[in-house]
C-alpha cells in the first residue's frame, strides 16, 4: 500500500475499522455543519507567495508551553483510541517524541498514563476531564506530576457530550451492546478482529484508576461512569492551579470574548477548539476566531485544532498568529491504518509539507509566516 498523503490514510482507515470505530473516529456532532467549516475555513484561505528568496534551509523549530519542540504541532488528545489499535496511545507518544511534538493524552485514554510516561523521555501533556466528584481530576494530576507530564489541557467544550447521530445508527456503545449488525462488522473486518477486536473491549484504565484510588469508587462497567462536573467555571481555574503547578491551557474556546476571559484568568494559553466539529454543531471554525483572538493574547499562547490535514494548514494557522496546532484525527488515521509506522508517516508526511510549503512561501522560518502572505480565495470573473 502506497500512501502519498493523510488522505490516503483515511480510506485506508476506513477499510481496516468495523463501521463503528470508524464512525466514531470521523463523524461530528449533528448536521457535522462545523465539521465541514473546519475545513472549510482553511481551504478559504489562499496564499500571496514570496519569490527570488533564498530558501535552501528552513527552519521549523519552535517552543510550544515552553518546551522546544521539532515543528509547530502536537499530536492532541483523543479518547478510547484503544478501539484503532491495541496499546494506541503507547503508539501515539512513540510516534510524536520521535517527530519531536508532544503527545497530549486524554484523560479517556485506554492505556494508563505511568505506561505510556514508561515508553519515552519525551514531553507529554494530559487532557482534563473534570468529573462531579473532583477527587478524580486531582488524582489524575498527582499521577501526571509524578510521571513528569508537563501541561495540562483543560477541557471545557464538554459539560455533555454532543449529540452524534452516527452513534445510534452503529449501536457504538461501552460496554458494547451485541447486535447482528456489530457481528457482521466483525465478521467483515476480520484483520481488525484479530489484531484488536479479540483482545475485547478497551477500558478507560486512566479514569477508572483515579476514581479507584481517590475515590474508592469502584470501576463497574469499564466506561465513563462518572459524570462530568457542569458546574465548572472559570472560578475553578484557581482550584485547578492548587493541584497543578505546570502550564495549564484551556481547550475548547469557542468564541474571542471567553478567549479573553482565559487571558484575564492568566492561563499560560488557549486552544480554539470546536472538538473537531464533535461537540457544538454551528460553532465557528477556529481559524476564524485566530485573528481576533491572538490580538491579545499577550504572554498567552494560542493553539487550534480542527481539520489539519496538510502541512500547508499549519503555515496558515501559524501565519494568523496561531503557536501551533493539536492534531487529532490525522494522526489517528496512520496508526488504525498501520499501527505506529502509519502514525509516524503521518508526522514526517505533515512536517515534509510544510516544509515545503515554507520554501514555496519563500518563508525559512516561522517567524516569516505572517498574515501578509495570507489572502482569501476569489473566484475570478
Ligand atoms: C471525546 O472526547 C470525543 O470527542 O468522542
Amino acid at each position: 500500500m502506497i500512501y502519498a498523503n493523510v488522505a490516503d490514510y483515511r480510506r485506508a482507515a476506513r477499510r481496516f475499522l468495523p463501521r463503528f470505530a470508524y464512525a466514531y473516529l470521523e463523524g461530528g456532532a449533528e448536521n457535522e455543519i462545523t465539521l465541514r467549516c473546519n475545513r472549510a475555513a482553511f481551504e478559504a484561505l489562499a496564499f500571496d507567495a514570496r519569490v527570488l528568496r533564498d530558501v535552501s534551509n528552513v527552519d521549523t523549530r519552535t517552543t510550544l508551553a515552553g518546551r522546544p519542540a521539532a515543528w509547530p504541532a502536537v499530536v492532541g488528545p483523543t479518547g478510547i483510541n484503544g478501539i484503532f489499535r491495541r496499546r494506541a496511545e503507547e503508539a501515539l507518544a512513540r510516534a510524536a517524541h520521535a517527530a519531536g511534538l508532544p503527545f497530549a493524552l486524554s484523560s479517556a485514554s485506554t492505556s494508563l498514563l505511568e505506561d505510556v510516561r514508561g515508553v519515552s523521555d519525551g514531553e507529554l501533556w494530559l487532557q482534563l476531564y473534570v468529573q462531579q466528584d473532583r477527587r478524580i481530576a486531582e488524582n489524575l494530576m498527582a499521577r501526571a506530576r509524578d510521571a513528569q507530564f508537563s501541561t495540562l489541557l483543560l477541557t471545557v467544550d464538554t459539560p455533555v457530550l454532543g449529540q452524534r447521530d452516527d452513534y445510534a445508527r452503529t449501536g457504538f456503545a461501552m460496554p458494547v451492546r451485541w447486535t447482528p449488525r456489530l457481528i457482521w462488522e466483525l465478521v467483515t473486518h476480520p484483520r481488525w478482529l484479530a489484531t484488536v477486536g479479540v483482545h475485547g473491549q478497551p477500558r478507560l484504565v486512566n479514569l477508572s484508576r483515579s476514581a479507584l484510588l481517590a475515590a474508592g469508587v469502584k470501576d463497574r462497567m469499564g466506561t465513563r461512569t462518572h459524570r462530568m462536573d457542569q458546574g465548572l467555571s472559570w472560578q475553578d481555574l484557581a482550584w485547578l492551579r492548587r493541584h497543578w503547578h505546570g502550564k495549564i491551557l484551556v481547550k475548547g474556546v469557542q468564541s474571542a470574548a471567553d478567549a479573553r476571559l482565559a487571558f484575564r484568568h492568566e492561563v499560560d494559553g488557549v486552544v480554539l477548539s470546536n472538538h473537531g466539529g464533535r461537540q457544538l454543531d454551528g460553532a465557528r471554525s477556529p481559524l476564524d476566531l485566530l485573528a481576533e483572538t491572538v490580538s491579545e493574547a499577550g504572554a498567552a499562547e494560542v493553539f487550534v485544532d480542527g481539520g489539519v490535514r496538510r502541512g500547508s494548514d499549519i503555515a496558515k494557522a501559524v501565519a494568523l498568529g496561531a503557536r501551533g496546532v493539536l492534531l487529532g484525527r490525522a494522526p489517528l488515521y496512520g496508526l488504525a491504518a498501520e499501527g505506529e509506522v502509519g502514525a509516524s508517516d503521518v508526522l514526517t508526511m505533515l512536517h515534509k509539507e510544510l516544509q515545503t510549503c515554507m520554501r514555496l512561501l519563500g518563508s525559512t522560518d516561522l517567524a516569516g509566516l505572517t498574515t501578509e502572505l495570507l489572502a482569501t480565495h476569489r473566484v475570478s470573473g
